[in-house]
């Protein structure tokens, strides 16, 4: 308080003295700033009124924000149109500057105050911090376990066109474009869903990654009907309905992530796909396992075959 009034005191007695604009350090902005705030703060003015005040932000020679206290007028620079103060607060010394993140370029900022005849200037940093939406390993894990589940889509129509020659072509080109679809669907996600900072591009990449899993239950529940032998049982119930468990956490977890710009819900969403994942390869299983079956009950003709062979 002591050397404030000091300060004060001899400022008053000497009319020439300049206005104290405190130091900070630089200030950091991520993409989950929606604005950015520039602090700068004089720590000695005398006037109560605001036409005593005008004020320059500069961004090297660039124009952010004037204001003049006279005239009351509030002029943002031409890329910075988001750029505003609160002019009431200069009575208190505030001067900090508040623009869009879309407007805000990492460098250098210049707050020049001048109040009367006194003035003083700051130069504060404002430094752009990268941080990623989801981490390294969640980003592998959102685009491998889709990739698993077509993939085991794939063994399964495998399985059905290979073992089973009652599936009509029709049936068999209906599931074989189907899966096409998907496969392409999913791999342009996988490719928009390039790991880093959030944006709507990557966000855009990881709906067309989760949204389209709901296709696969459609295809493992078509895959249950056409091969003979499977159709409704109780297990492949029990498949279906686990499948579209993972579908509703995955979409529940996609809504979620996609709201926040560090995604803290993405264990929800890396889950639905795990179990999306784990039904296709249940469903894969249970299909070897009833077609393994249905090859030892041979018509009796072939089981008389087979010894002669051995
Ligand atoms: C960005 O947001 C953080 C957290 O809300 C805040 O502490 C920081 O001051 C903001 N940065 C700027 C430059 O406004
Ligand atoms: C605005 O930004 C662009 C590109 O960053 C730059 O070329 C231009 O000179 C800036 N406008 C002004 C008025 O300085």
């Amino acid at each position: 308080m002591w050397p404030l009034v000091v300060l004060l005191l001899a400022s008053a007695s000497c009319g020439s003295a300049q206005l104290i604009l405190n130091k900070t350090k630089p200030v950091e902005y991520t993409i989950c700033n929606k604005t950015v705030v520039i602090p700068c703060f004089v720590s000695n003015v005398e006037a109560t009124v605001l036409d005593d005040f005008y004020l320059k932000w500069k961004f090297g020679n660039e124009n952010v924000f004037t204001f003049d206290g006279e005239q009351r007028s509030s002029t943002p620079g031409k890329n910075f149109s988001s750029a505003t103060i609160v002019p009431e607060a200069l009575l208190n010394g505030t001067a900090s500057l508040k623009m869009d993140r879309s407007d805000a370029v990492p460098g250098n900022y210049s707050c020049e105050v001048t109040e009367l005849s006194r003035e003083g200037e700051i130069i504060v940093e404002l430094k752009h911090r990268v941080v990623l939406w989801f981490s390294p390993n969640e980003n592998i894990l959102i685009i491998i376990f889709p990739m698993l589940a077509i993939l085991l889509f794939w063994g399964q129509f495998g399985v059905v066109t290979l073992k089973y020659s009652t599936v009509t072509k029709e049936k068999t080109i209906l599931l074989f474009v189907a899966g096409l679809v998907l496969t392409i669907v999913m791999i342009v996600g996988a490719i928009l869903f390039i790991p880093g900072e959030y944006s709507t591009k990557k966000a855009s990449g990881l709906g067309l990654i989760v949204v389209p899993t709901v296709i696969l239950i459609l295809l493992q529940y078509s895959v249950f009907m056409i091969a003979p032998a499977i159709g409704m049982s109780s297990f492949s119930i029990a498949i279906l309905i686990l499948q579209v468990l993972g579908f509703v956490l995955s979409v529940v977890g996609l809504r979620l992530c996609i709201s926040e710009c560090i995604a803290l819900h993405s264990p929800l969403l890396i889950s639905g796909l795990g179990i999306i994942a784990l039904a296709e390869l249940l469903g894969l299983v249970y299909m070897k396992f009833i077609a393994s079956n249905q090859r030892t009950i041979q018509p009796p003709r072939k089981a008389v075959e087979e010894p002669l062979n051995e």
